[in-house]
């Protein structure tokens, strides 16, 4: 999941093609490059690691032109290297290509290309493209690109320059997004329109198979036979300063902050004045959708399935309707049965994460209806849903996914009561209940970052800062929040961090508890309090060191644990959007105590486009 982007115009490219790169970084670390035309010469500057390391090659090797393609790479085929870093070239070093995705049959080209007499430079399946397309020039950058990408087989967004043809740069996509940026006498390329804000809000979403020839005064949309495509120009009003950290160290922190204004956009205008029913937009959903679905299948990837299984729950145990969850990864690749009826619901917070789009697309093949709960405004996921709830938490640039969780988990309580009502298996009291309670998180969520002192005393605890191993155990409503909280230690900390079903850990993880491991309980008031009581003195047993996330007036707790860190109460059903909040601070601070970089963890990337 690399970022790309590109720039033809009057002013000079490199500076915008590093600021565009910048705000695309959460993508992918490995590696960045760049290359101009200048004079009809084709320059370029590679260097391994951050941005930032190229900036400083770039103070030794100047370049600067009119037109030109940047790249900020997650490494796929080919270790983070100066020669595996974009943009890739042909021989004559005259065409430039950046890739985000992954050549499927770049080996079985590659051997033909060599045939032919073309060399490799890289490990990478991107160099691929850039030989093929030198194979069809013949002076039409546009149409070599268009031919060689019919010998393609697999995912990818592109851009293209070439000092043969310097008057144009050509962008593509399959699988991966690319937006087309339009200004006065300029245009630009970008894998998210956030990398180009600061100089459009016109933008095209390139759609799979399409190609552009991209100039300054306009463009061209082909399909790979020439075939000429419309495309509607939308406006991006998203308000920039998302994108900046708002005087936070990080941009997690300051997202975990923005959480009880995200829930208030989330749940804004969807819950009546008498908080007795959800009201969705406009022709958001299809009334006989919710009433007629005998099922609802979820797909969807990390943190996002989390969130899926909490909706689970929720809309079995509100609308009695059977939910399936599966990862997306795995749901592509089943033999699928999708009864008539059937909701298949996508949960994703970037709406291109490569696995859930395929998910989404072998379930569409099949015939089924599908309802998406997205963040991202635009993107892949949303166009090719039959109904989108999107969860409108706003830019999420820090790679551990925080707002996003919590929209998520708030949208799904007003779905499942939605759907509970609308099925007659919830009554208006129960409803007006658990809506109520939601009007009311966002300020138990501000009180929980209010008082961190207990959060912030864990973190610098030895026994959890310095921990090479945690376990996270929970029941019912808090086990995904027991896997959520996992995920957010190992992600950003790399602790080796597990989570189990608090019942199902005395057949076999509780072999791992010793004084040395920190066990976290995910424990606030619930129909089976009484149980994970009985599991926590099974780990005080052996003497693991245990600390409840908990609800506030629970004192009984403290006696049996370690530490304890008090939420506010709240229903049961909503109790994981409060219990994630502590999860999220403890895993960050804990982090920020051992060196780590929150923001952009090692290995990782926020939108994972690739299979
Ligand atoms: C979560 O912190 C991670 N960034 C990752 O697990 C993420 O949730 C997953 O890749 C799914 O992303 P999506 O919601 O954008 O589809």
């Amino acid at each position: 999941m690399c970022g790309i982007v590109g720039y033809i115009g009057e002013k000079n490219a490199v500076d915008i093609i590093l600021d565009g790169l910048h705000r695309l970084e959460y993508r992918g670390y490995d590696s960045a490059g760049i290359s101009v035309l200048t004079d009809g010469e084709l320059d370029s500057v590679r260097s391994v690691g951050k941005l930032a390391a190229l900036e400083s090659k770039l103070k030794t090797t100047p370049l600067s032109g009119p037109s030109g393609i940047g790249h900020t790479r997650w490494a796929t085929h080919g270790v983070p290297s100066e020669a595996n870093a974009h943009p890739h070239h042909d021989d004559p070093q005259a065409i430039a290509v950046v890739h985000n995705g992954i050549i499927e049959n770049y080996l079985e080209l590659g051997a033909k290309l060599r045939e032919k007499g073309f060399e490799f430079r890289s490990e990478t399946d991107t160099e691929t493209i850039a030989h093929l397309i030198r194979l069809y020039f013949e002076g039409d950058l546009f149409t070599a690109v268009k031919r060689a990408l019919q010998d393609v087989r697999g995912a990818y967004a592109i851009g293209v320059i070439c000092s043969d043809d310097p008057g144009v740069l050509v962008a593509a996509r399959s699988g991966s997004p690319l937006v087309v940026g339009l200004g006065k006498d300029e245009s630009f390329i970008a894998s998210d329109a956030a990398a180009i804000l600061n100089y459009t809000r016109e933008v095209l979403y390139l759609e799979d198979g399409q190609a552009c020839e991209v100039r300054r005064d306009g463009y061209t949309v082909h399909d790979l036979q020439g075939v000429p495509q419309q495309l509607d120009i939308q406006t991006v009003d998203w308000d920039q300063s998302q994108a900046e950290k708002g005087g936070y160290p990080h941009f997690m922190l300051k997202e975990i902050h923005e959480q009880p204004e995200v829930i208030r956009n989330t749940i804004g205008g969807r819950i009546s004045k008498d908080h007795s029913e959800v009201v969705w937009e406009d022709g958001l959903l299809d009334d006989s959708l919710l009433e007629t679905c005998d099922r609802i299948m979820i797909v969807a990837c990390g943190t996002a399935w989390h969130a899926g299984l909490v909706g689970k729950r929720l809309i079995e145990s509100l609308a009695k309707v059977p939910v399936e969850i599966d990862i997306a990864s795995e749901f592509r690749y089943r033999d699928l049965l999708i009864p008539p009826n059937t909701i298949v619901m996508a949960i994703t917070q970037s709406g291109e994460t490569a696995d859930t789009l395929q998910a989404l697309r072998a379930a569409k093949n099949r015939g089924a209806t599908i309802l998406s709960l997205v963040n991202a405004i635009g993107s892949t996921i949303a166009r090719e849903s039959d109904a989108v709830i999107y969860l409108r938490a706003g830019l999420e640039i820090g790679v551990a996914s925080t707002k996003a969780y919590t929209a998520m988990l708030a949208a799904l309580t007003l779905l499942a009561v939605d759907l509970g009502r609308r099925r007659k298996s919830l009554t208006a009291q129960e409803a007006t209940a658990l809506l109520t309670g939601l009007q009311q998180v966002p300020t138990k969520i501000q009180e929980i970052l209010d008082n961190q002192g207990s959060i912030l005393q864990c973190a610098a605890d030895n026994r959890f800062r310095d921990a090479n191993s945690a376990l996270f155990l929970g029941r019912g409503y808090s086990l995904p929040t027991a896997l959520e909280g996992a995920l957010k230690l190992k992600e950003i900390s790399y602790i080796h961090a597990e989570a189990y079903g608090a019942g199902e850990m005395k057949h076999g993880a509780i072999a791992l508890v010793t004084d040395k491991l920190p066990v976290i309980f995910i424990a606030p008031r619930s129909a089976t309090h009484e149980k994970i009581i009985s599991n926590i003195q099974e780990v005080r047993a052996r003497s693991g060191i245990i600390l409840a996330i908990a609800t506030q007036g629970d004192t009984g707790i403290a006696q049996h644990c370690d530490e304890v860190i008090y939420i506010p109460d709240c229903p049961e059903p909503l109790s994981p959007i409060l219990a994630a909040i502590p999860l999220q601070l403890l895993a960050y601070y804990i982090s920020v105590n051992r060196g780590c970089d929150v923001d952009q963890p090692r290995n990782l990337a926020k939108s994972v486009t690739v299979e």
